[in-house]
């Protein structure tokens, strides 16, 4: 059965006897309202390590003033069964106060990865990521960490911390998990009222029309403008961004560029949705 831990000084206690044992540790960062999506990471990590960590912890410092912190969905017991069936060995699910007794004014700042995208418009959101998922580092000291890429610019941001900073792991990336109509799963979809959610499947549609467009064309200006007319013309939703960069340093896409991401938020009704495809140019 899983184990719920909600003390750093019990997941430390659980993460020194795993490693004394010369143990494995797969861990799964999450916010909770867990989903297909967070069920297939928490799945791989099962394959590949002896123990599996998944935090759930509603980070308040990723939150901007005027999100949806306080609404956020939680619901702990159906989390745990989901997770247990997954194979989670701890859910690791502290409050609040556990996490961030102290605040000494010491902050972790996302680089230039961080200035476009979901960065633009959350200023401050990948610095709080950053800040929980170094913790998060610290605390469960995992062999392996598990992302989706239906947060790529987040898992590109983490890529390079683990990279500068010299974090002793592995960072895992799992490929986005859809609704049957392409709608990529989110705890967020839970906000959609029925026409919301009927109109939210034009994202990923979009999407898909313009990667054809760019590998086609190669003209990323033109098929964008299509997709943009696409979700304007099949939704009542409000365009955040819809951009083509390189991946992962997401950068204007230049003649050397190879591996792109396709990536777009869109508001439908109140709730912001994000979705992306990654492909290769050439
Ligand atoms: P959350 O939104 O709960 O997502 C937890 C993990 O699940 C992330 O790595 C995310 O990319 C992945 N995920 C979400 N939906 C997915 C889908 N449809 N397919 C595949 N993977 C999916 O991302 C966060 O929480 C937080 O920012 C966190 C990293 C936990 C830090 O607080």
């Amino acid at each position: 059965a899983v184990k719920i831990v909600s003390t750093i000084a019990e997941l430390k206690d659980i993460v020194r006897k795993t490693k004394q044992q010369g143990k494995t540790i797969g861990l799964v960062p999450t916010m909770g309202y867990l989903h297909e999506g967070h069920l297939t990471l928490a799945s791989n990590a099962r394959k590949e390590n002896d123990l599996v960590i998944m935090s759930i912890f509603v980070n308040p410092t990723q939150f901007g003033p005027n999100e949806d912190f306080e609404s956020y969905p939680r619901d702990l017991p159906r989390d745990t069964k989901l997770a247990e069936s997954a194979g989670v060995d701890i859910i690791f699910a502290p409050s609040v106060e556990e996490m961030y007794p102290t605040d000494g004014g010491i902050y972790i700042r996302a680089g230039r990865q961080s200035e476009i995208l979901c960065g633009a418009s959350r200023p401050g959101h990948f610095d709080g990521v950053l800040q929980v998922v170094a913790k998060l580092f610290h605390l469960a000291e995992p062999t392996r960490a598990y992302f989706g890429q239906k947060d790529a610019q987040q898992v590109a941001i983490i890529q390079t911390m683990v990279r500068d900073y010299n974090f002793p792991l592995e960072i895992r990336t799992v490929p986005i998990v859809r609704e049957a109509d392409g709608l990529a799963k989110s705890s967020r979809n839970v906000y959609l009222t029925e026409q919301d959610r009927q109109e939210a499947a034009a994202i990923f549609a979009a999407l898909q029309m313009a990667k054809e467009e760019i590998l086609a064309s190669g003209n990323v200006e033109q098929a964008a403008a299509k997709a943009v007319h696409y979700i304007e013309s099949n939704t009542s939703g409000k365009i955040d961004y819809l951009e083509c960069l390189s991946y992962p340093d997401l950068a204007q896409i230049n003649d050397k560029t190879t591996d792109v991401l396709l990536a777009a938020a869109v508001y439908i009704g109140k709730t912001r949705l994000i979705d992306n495809l990654m492909f290769s140019l050439k």
